[in-house]
């Protein structure tokens, strides 16, 4: 069928498996959902690589994708679409620079686009690493084309010379504001403003220590702001810490902030920040003794709030390799900015020879305080400028950039743990749901390629499920939102992706619907489907707290299939587990089946080898899903298996069949004969290739239970081989195709008589 999604399947239900028994810092995602055309749009350019910079353009319609040595302009609705795209490369001679600097020519000396912003007058400004020798230039999209306009600006303290380094930037009212290395060897890490007026960090380790820089984000501070203070840019970011008094090597994560307005100092911190102020930031997991270091970042504000009450969503990733935990912390904007604002600074005192420690600073602080925006105050004593401020608070806060208290998360504990892939990359959206509340719903990409979508309701940690967007996996390096399409882009060094805020089609039973969870999906009573809450005016069942599925309506009854096997031969009935939080167990004849070597409860369904005429019987596959509110129990499959004597016997299976006349019978085994017949010419033609196609076709054209499965039977042995898919799958799909209500999924509604839609519903199986 689809052998990679089926190995993908096998690829993350044991990982989720494995999880299920662990601590509770552990948190499974409900459903894997494995890559698929109908989960995500791909783009992808023949022989491009690194899709990582992405500046969606809402006001053109257009997602603007930044890769390696090339510009493009997508359809943000649909970024399938190409409609424009222009080449940035280096030249032979910048290569041979490159080259003969050391580098490697294959992959350093190219150009990578690091930077894309947009500017006020619409255009854009766009950076690339340029062969080790960063370089910058402005870009318009016009009649249907992007356009260069060859300006050569210098890159340098904008754009990373190194294409591996990390590095942050933000465009704030037409001036750039960048974090990254402004050489070439790396070593002078900077947080500069490139404009009115240039300004940068200081040189020194107290300021930035071999800094890793995550990402940055403005802060309207001077927003109805009674101390006339001024807007703020943040910057997250990891270093070695100054502070510890280690001997090894200590990263710490830390966000930094500067004033909108800052100009400088006149004497002292000359072009460079007067209000560079910078403190730790916590995410305490439990069982680590090392502190967790940042990876990304996402600011969540409320249009119909103040900035105040803001929050900075942060992913963390463990220090050492031995744990493969990541977290996500949450932090108030206003706390962050209480502890500048207020907090004590620390303060760097010698100890015995060479060695320096780092303390609470306790002396006198000068007026206006270290570190501050211009406000009010330092106007009334006639400070209006940075280039005012007297060169003891400048001294100061060039000594002590650091704050002495760290920052703390929103209950001082992540929102979310998970083991296994690591996270890369975080986006947030808000969403009301149909009790009213808003919930933050979380995106987040990983190493994997896989994008999970999780919510903390009450604490309690919740993922709804992680969806795998690219084959093979790829970090997600790079990941945006559009309120206006409520679409997700996601880039990786071999695409980029485009996926829905929420997949509730995905869902077909109430039960299923109910205990996802998801804030955006709820079950539509009067059409019997799971729908986007935004898209119906109906009555929903939803319970995005408990799980609560009592609200449900009683699902339909399953229709036990028919099933026969061979004396001696093997018999395998399939039932997918409907989510990663279930198990499934099974019934013969209303009693548990008690498994043994011969009868195999598998992930997927159950193995009887060598059956025999006592293994004829009614079976039924349970699902028993734990929610917060209750178990639920669901029946996902029922079989009736039937033992055939004799596979040349073809009287004694005619036998079951009660239903047809003579004739019809003569028909059906006249049409058996002669399909298999033409199956065993075709055979030996084509040498064993069993086509889907021609199963799906031979089961229309005869009734399913008459015994023409001795034909499928005979071919169950290397169906079986290609791949963990069972044989077994492919009547489920002729069942369906005969217009029967096989579901499979226990509540599923009648929805599936639709061949069409039972070709769907098999895929989704396979998504469980
Ligand atoms: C660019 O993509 C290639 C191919 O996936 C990858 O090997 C390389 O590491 C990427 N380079 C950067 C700078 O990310
Ligand atoms: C600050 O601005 C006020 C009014 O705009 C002005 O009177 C004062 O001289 C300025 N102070 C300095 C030091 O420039
Ligand atoms: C299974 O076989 C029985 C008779 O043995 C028949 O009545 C029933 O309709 C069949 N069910 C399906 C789903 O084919
Ligand atoms: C199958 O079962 C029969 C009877 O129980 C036994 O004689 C035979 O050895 C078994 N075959 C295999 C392959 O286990």
């Amino acid at each position: 069928m689809h052998p990679p999604l089926a190995l993908c399947v096998f690829w993350l239900l044991p990982l989720a498996l494995t999880l299920e028994e662990d601590s509770p810092l552990d948190c499974v995602p409900r459903k894997s959902v494995p890559s698929h055309t109908a989960n995500a749009h791909l783009f992808h350019e023949e022989g491009v690589f690194n899709y990582s910079t992405m500046l969606l353009r809402e006001d053109l319609d257009l997602l603007l994708l930044g890769a390696r040595e090339a510009v493009y302009a997508l359809d943000l609705k649909d970024i399938t679409k190409k409609l424009a795209s222009v080449k940035w490369e280096v030249t032979q001679q910048q290569r041979d620079e490159c080259r003969n600097k050391g580098k490697d020519p294959e992959t350093e000396c190219m150009n990578y686009i690091r930077i894309l912003h947009q500017t006020e007058d619409n255009r854009m400004y766009v950076c690339g690493t340029n062969a080790f020798d960063p370089e910058c230039d402005y870009m318009s999209y016009a009649d249907g084309k992007l356009t260069l306009e060859k300006k050569a600006e210098d890159g340098k303290g904008k754009c990373p010379f190194d294409p591996f380094q990390r590095y942050a930037s933000i465009m704030v009212e037409n001036n750039l504001f960048s974090a990254t290395s402004m050489n070439f060897l790396g070593s002078e890490p900077v947080l500069a403003r490139s404009s009115p007026v240039s300004i940068r960090t200081e040189f020194k380790s107290s300021w930035l220590h071999e800094p890793t820089f995550v990402s940055m984000a403005q802060m309207p501070e001077s927003d109805l702001s009674e101390e006339g203070d001024d807007d703020k840019v943040y910057l997250f970011f990891s270093e070695s810490a100054v502070e510890c008094d280690c001997y090894n090597k200590l990263v710490v994560s830390r966000v930094a902030r500067v004033c909108k307005g800052d100009l400088g100092g006149l004497r002292t911190l000359q072009k460079k920040w007067t209000s560079f102020l910078k403190a730790r930031m916590d995410c305490p997991v439990l069982e680590s003794q090392l502190p967790y270091i940042i990876q990304d970042t996402y600011r969540l504000c409320d249009p119909q709030q103040h900035w105040k009450d803001c929050l900075f969503y942060a992913i963390f990733t463990p220090q050492s390799d031995t744990s493969d935990l990541s977290a996500v912390c949450a932090y108030r904007v206003s706390d962050i900015s209480k502890v500048f604002a207020e907090g004590k600074y620390k303060t760097p005192v010698p100890v015995e020879t060479s060695f320096v420690k780092w303390v609470m600073y306790s002396g006198d602080v000068p007026v206006p305080r270290p570190g501050a925006c211009i406000d009010n105050e330092a106007r009334k004593a006639g400070i209006n400028q940075t280039l005012d401020l007297p060169d003891r608070t400048l001294q100061f806060i060039k000594d002590r950039p650091l704050m002495d208290q760290a920052i703390q998360p929103i209950g001082e504990k992540p929102v979310l743990v998970r083991r296994g892939a690591t996270f890369t990359r975080i986006i947030v959206n808000q969403v009301q749901a149909a009790d009213g509340e808003k919930y933050h719903v979380m995106f987040i990409g990983t190493e994997e390629g896989t994008m999970l979508k999780a919510v903390n309701y009450d604490d309690e940690m919740f993922i709804i499920e992680e969806v795998q967007l690219f084959q093979p996996p790829e970090p997600i390096k790079t990941l945006k939102f559009s309120h206006v399409t409520g679409q997700l882009y996601a880039g990786s060094d071999s695409g980029a992706a485009q996926i829905p805020l929420a997949s509730c089609w995905r869902s077909l039973s109430c039960m299923d619907c109910v205990l996802a969870r998801d804030p955006y999906c709820g079950w539509d009573k009067a059409d019997g489907k799971c729908v986007v809450l935004s898209d119906v005016k109906g009555e929903i069942i939803q319970s995005v707290k408990q799980g609560d599925a009592s609200l449900c309506p009683d699902a339909d009854p399953v229709k036990p299939m028919n099933r026969s096997f061979w004396h001696g031969g093997n018999l395998n009935l399939r039932c997918l587990p409907p989510s990663n939080l279930a198990k499934t167990s099974w019934e013969r004849a209303g009693r548990p089946l008690t498994p043994s070597a011969r009868i195999q409860v598998l992930q997927d369904g159950l193995l009887i080898l060598n059956a025999t005429e006592s293994d004829s019987g009614r079976y039924r596959c349970l699902s028993v899903e734990l929610s917060k509110a209750d178990q639920y129990t669901s029946t996902v499959a029922e079989y009736q298996a039937t033992a055939l004597s004799d596979p040349g016997d073809t009287g004694s299976t005619q036998a079951q069949t009660k239903g047809p006349s003579v004739a019809g019978l003569q028909v059906v085994v006249g049409l058996l004969v002669v399909s298999l017949l033409a199956l065993l010419a075709w055979n030996f033609y084509k040498g064993h290739l069993p086509l889907p196609w021609n199963c799906r076709k031979k089961n229309t054209e005869q009734s399913q239970e008459t015994p023409e499965q001795g034909g499928l039977n005979s071919r169950v042995t290397y169906q079986d081989a290609p791949g963990p898919v069972p044989a077994e799958g492919k009547p489920l799909v002729s069942g369906t195709n005969n217009g029967r209500n096989n579901h499979t999924g226990g509540e599923a509604a009648g929805e599936n008589e639709d061949p069409k839609d039972s070709l769907q519903y098999i895929d989704d199986e396979y998504e469980n």
